[in-house]
């Protein structure tokens, strides 16, 4: 998708001028972001299918929200495509980085400071995540959280092989007897 493209450029041109400015952890961009804007990769190759998928299988109607979204890249492209998007981000600095992005690109991405726990789902349809790892979170302590989103018809698109550092997402379904759907590049829908 061309708009991947264009965002992608924008989005690492972006990220080494604050990087200059502003340095690694206030610009946001520390742990792998720096190494992905010298890459070119601000948008991964796992952020591109999420949003192919998302676009191929999610009507625009639906409210997406990001779980633990980091610059909110794919967040910014999904809103250029058309859908509303609430973008959960627990670290501020990251969170500035996504709304001053997100003025740069025009995008509408509804970014909110907090946990991701914290969902309203009220204003959500689909809940996605990419890479949702930090060291603390794990399935574990989210079951029950996951277990309310599913009780509330909520579509579910995960990374499963990237839900914290601590659990296996498959195992823990599977023995709460939840279904999944296995997508490519480790993801699951729930
Ligand atoms: C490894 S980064 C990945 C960010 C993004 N999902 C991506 O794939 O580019 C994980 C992010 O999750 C955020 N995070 C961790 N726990 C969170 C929580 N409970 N709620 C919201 N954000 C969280 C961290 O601040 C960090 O930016």
């Amino acid at each position: 998708m061309n708009v991947i493209n264009i965002i992608n450029n924008k989005l690492c041109e972006f990220s080494i001028n604050r990087f200059k400015e502003m340095g690694k952890k206030k610009s946001g961009l520390y742990g792998y972001y720096l190494n992905r804007a010298k890459k070119r990769m601000i948008i991964s190759d796992t952020d591109i299918y999420l949003i192919t998928y998302i676009y191929e299988n999610i009507g625009k109607n639906k409210i997406i929200c990001e779980l633990a979204a980091g610059l909110a890249q794919t967040s910014i492209v999904l809103s250029k495509l058309g859908y509303q998007v609430n973008a959960y981000e627990i670290d501020s600095n990251r969170l500035k980085y996504a709304k001053d992005a997100n003025v740069l690109l025009e995008t509408n991405v509804n970014l909110i400071n907090g946990k991701f726990q914290c969902l309203d789902t009220k204003n959500c349809d689909c809940v996605i995540g990419n890479n949702l790892a930090n060291g603390i979170n794990g399935i574990e302590k989210d079951i029950k959280i996951l277990k309310k989103w599913i009780h509330e018809n909520i579509i579910i698109i995960i990374n499963a092989k990237l839900y914290g550092k601590i659990g296996n997402i498959k195992q823990i379904l599977d023995e709460n007897n939840i279904k999944y759907q296995e997508l490519k590049n480790d993801f699951i829908r729930i």
